[in-house]
């Protein structure tokens, strides 16, 4: 069953008047040629299988920050390590603190130690003599002429060739403004071979209208294909995965829909509680630090069609289009579809309100569980769940695809005490381990005949997790590649959030009961319900 209606034409297509008699046939053919598509799959492919040397000067606004410090430079490392960075290249540091060449690369070292690596290594030395530092007022536009004269002098002098990647990783509110003075103050290279790209951590907005306004300023300066939008779950290798599973086997994507699949269920999982984040978590939620962003970046990758290509911009077109067809739920909806918790106490743990830097009446969310619905021929009728929260009974992120129950169960026949038969349940694990796990139901191994459930596990080795790259490694490596795929483009970021903003207007209108979980559980009752009404359940249950 072919789901791609004919009469699409997503971009990279085009339609002809066919050639058939019937003078009404249209047909679609591909606008490429399968060579061009060869070359743009060989050419962001192919540093997968060989290290290709990638140029660039690099400046990091935020760069004394910890997320520099204790990702983004190591990351670099790595790469440099696995040599996709060699002598090409050079990173410029800037913040408002006042601080020498030497001193930040002595912080570099350190990050470097702090996460493994061996600092007094040749390669460690000669890796941090690229790093320079200059601080920088991102209000004072004349700050920039220093930074300008700064990565040209790099650049020549490290044969860059013009490449420049600009990362910003600081408070959002002045994402817009230092994007338009790095154009209006000639930070951005200019030439036909050169590539300026900018690099934004998130929140991306609040809301749609921020978030909007945001993009707005952006694309002043910079156009859609040189913004690359972090959303580091994309950078998670059983997140790519999801990609390999369902689009490299016949087995899983002939199944993958509603006339197969009874639910899907998406658990993101965190331990800890807000930590000393408040002033940041507390302002947001976890509807917009998770939900918005990571949770339906993950629901996207398992709702779309199959891309034409293996290509950003393919990925990218099937992505929106499963976000367009996200149901965005009225008043009533929303209120019964989705569910809100806050942490209590427990034993020595405070309650959220307790917690560092938290107002006492605060009504901020650290628990959001929901009903996702897909209007489109795929899955209409199939839900797909999803949960996040903080202070949860474990740090997990799973995803549990639960299949349709056959029709008939034939072992139930009248004298049987066989149970009925379960669910095949398909689960990709995110982390901590990753792998897959499929239920299926089999004899029990006995003379008589009774079926039990058992599972195919794959899970990947311990030796060969720690080979893994980092979210950010393989991430910033996207970047230097120019590749797009592992990043959110503005028309799913505006769907993700129209959706989202649905649900936070309705919570506005009502204060909620909170605290109402319990440290160390997987969230509010309220959660169970929403599930249980639907005569369903979670898969992943505590104490089962
Ligand atoms: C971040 C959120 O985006 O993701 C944090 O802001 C959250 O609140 C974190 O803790 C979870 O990421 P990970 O990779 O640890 O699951």
């Amino acid at each position: 069953m072919s789901f791609r209606s004919g009469l699409d034409t997503p971009s990279g297509q085009i339609t002809d008047p066919g050639t058939g008699t019937d003078p009404g046939e249209q047909r679609v053919h591909r606008r490429f040629s399968l060579t061009d598509t060869l070359t743009d799959f060989i050419n962001l492919r192919s540093d997968d299988l060989l290290a290709t040397e990638r140029k660039a000067v690099f400046l990091f606004f935020g760069g004394t920050g910890d997320l520099a410090y204790r990702k983004l430079y190591p990351s670099l490392f790595n790469l440099y390590r696995k040599g996709n960075l060699r002598s090409h290249f050079a990173v410029v540091g800037t913040s408002r603190q006042k601080m020498d060449n030497e001193k930040f690369r002595e912080a570099i070292k350190k990050s470097l130690a702090d996460s493994g690596n061996r600092t007094d290594s040749k390669e460690a030395t000669d890796f941090v003599s690229h790093f320079y530092y200059q601080d920088h007022d991102v209000t004072d536009a004349a700050h920039y002429s220093v930074l300008k004269e700064l990565i040209e002098k790099l650049d020549k002098k490290y044969k860059a060739e013009g490449h420049r990647i600009f990362y910003l990783s600081m408070a959002p509110q002045f994402f817009g403004t230092i994007a338009q003075d790095l154009k209006t103050q000639g930070l951005l290279s200019e030439g036909p071979d050169v590539f300026n790209r900018l690099v934004i951590e998130k929140p991306f907005g609040r809301d749609y209208d921020s978030a909007k306004q945001l993009n707005d300023a952006l694309s002043q300066s910079f156009d859609e294909n040189q913004i690359f939008r972090i959303d580091h779950y994309l950078g998670k290798e059983m997140i790519q995965n999801i990609e390999a599973l369902r689009f490299g086997n016949t087995l899983v994507e002939s199944l993958w829909n509603n006339r197969y699949i009874d639910n899907i269920q998406v658990t993101l999982s965190e331990k800890l509680g807000v930590e000393e984040r408040a002033n940041y978590y507390d302002n947001s939620g976890a509807l917009r630090d998770m939900v918005q962003n990571h949770i339906m970046q993950i629901v996207s990758l398992l709702a779309m069609e199959q891309p034409v290509a293996f290509t950003d911009t393919d990925i990218r077109a099937e992505k929106v289009k499963a976000l367009r067809s996200l149901r965005v739920y009225n008043v009533a909806d929303a209120a019964t579809n989705f569910v809100r918790g806050q942490y209590g106490a427990i034993n020595d743990q405070a309650d959220y309100r307790h917690e560092d830097n938290v107002p006492h009446d605060s009504t901020t969310e650290t628990f959001v569980a929901g009903k996702l619905l897909f209007d489109n021929y795929r899955w209409s009728g199939t839900p797909f769940y999803i949960r996040t929260g903080k202070m949860l009974a474990d740090k997990f992120t799973r995803v549990d695809v639960v299949f349709k129950r056959p029709l008939v169960d034939i072992f139930a026949f009248p004298q049987s005490k066989n149970t009925p038969l379960a669910a095949n349940v398909l689960t990709i694990f995110v982390e901590p381990h990753a792998g897959f796990s499929l239920q299926l139901n089999a004899k029990t191994n006995d003379t008589g005949f009774s079926t039990e459930p058992i599972k195919l596990d794959y899970l990947v080795d311990a030796e060969k997790s720690k080979e893994t790259p980092e979210p950010y490694e393989r991430l910033l490596h996207d970047v230097l590649k120019g590749d797009g795929t592992n990043f959110s483009s503005w028309p799913e970021v505006s769907y993700a959030w129209k959706f989202v903003d649905q649900i936070r207007r309705v919570w506005d209108l009502q204060e909620p009961q909170f605290p109402n979980y319990t440290p160390h559980s997987m969230g509010p009752a309220a959660a169970e319900e929403l599930i249980q009404r639907d005569h369903r359940e979670w898969i992943y249950r505590l104490n089962k």
